[in-house]
């Protein structure tokens, strides 16, 4: 099934969904020479980021979305950075590369032991691997997406839609990457958004974890199933004296060379 990411929609929090990129970036320094790829780009904020710490290497932002590629390309059409429409599970680098860089995107891919395996093959001797994935599963909007497609009135528009992955073990991880690489740093933080407006935490949650849900609907029943979001979460994320709401998001954060 297709998803219909909107980089309006995901752009609106940039600020805070960039700052987990950027404290991943900061754990990775690159002594290979070699080029890099961003899978799972989105708009290419991130990738653009990663163009100005390495100006002169080839850089390749990697998305399933059309309407994601199509952002990246118009905003940063001044630069040299590639962009390649591509589904992440099935794809195989042309060159052996410095860098893996993947920020919030391979939950959305079933599988990581395989995925990780395939990955890695990618990168050259002493190339980074360099990963952040949101672990949502306990998190209160995620409960709140799981009780609310399960519902009779709903379950039926949400057959197909692909669960995110993100229940995966650290000692499995560390099994996998440990036979072919060496340096492994890995790490989970909490991270605590302070966000404006209404409904921030629906804002945010329809740029990402609602976007395959949000897909199967029309925009009338998208705005019924929204209304009834927001009614579910409220209580789970009151406002602050200020106004502000409070969300937690909690990530996983890997970075691992290759032997
Ligand atoms: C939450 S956004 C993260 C975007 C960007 N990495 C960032 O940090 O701002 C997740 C992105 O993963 C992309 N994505 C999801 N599944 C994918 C797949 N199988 N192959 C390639 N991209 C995928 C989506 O289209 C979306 O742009």
């Amino acid at each position: 099934m297709t998803q219909k990411w909107n980089p309006n929609t995901y752009l609106i929090f940039e600020k805070d969904r960039s700052r987990p990129a950027i404290d991943l970036l900061s754990q990775i320094s690159l002594d290979t020479d070699g080029g890099i790829v961003d899978l799972g780009c989105g708009p290419g904020n991130i990738t653009k980021i990663i163009r100005d710490l390495w100006p002169n290497r080839s850089l390749t932002g990697i998305d399933i979305s059309e309407e994601m590629i199509n952002e990246a390309k118009k905003k940063y059409q001044k630069t040299d950075i590639h962009w390649m429409k591509a589904d992440i599970a099935h794809w195989v680098s042309d060159e052996k590369l410095a860098l893996i860089f993947s920020n919030a995107a391979l939950q959305w891919i079933p599988n990581h032991e395989i995925l990780f395996l395939k990955i890695i093959h990618n990168l050259k001797s002493n190339g980074i691997l360099g990963i952040q994935i949101p672990l949502t599963k306990e998190l209160n909007f995620q409960k709140a997406i799981r009780k609310i497609t399960c519902l009779p009135k709903w379950k039926n528009y949400f057959k197909n839609v692909k669960q995110i992955n993100n229940s995966i073990k650290i000692n499995k991880i560390y099994q996998i990457l440990s036979n072919d690489c060496k340096d492994i740093n890995i790490w989970k933080t909490n991270y605590y958004h302070i966000l404006e407006g209404n409904s921030p935490v629906t804002e945010w949650i329809k740029g990402t974890g609602l976007t395959p849900y949000l897909s199967t609907l029309s925009n009338q029943n998208k705005n019924i199933f929204l209304d009834e979001y927001k009614e579910l979460i409220n209580n789970m994320y009151p406002k602050q004296k200020d106004k502000k709401t409070i969300l937690k998001m909690k990530r996983l954060f890997i970075v691992a060379k290759k032997k």
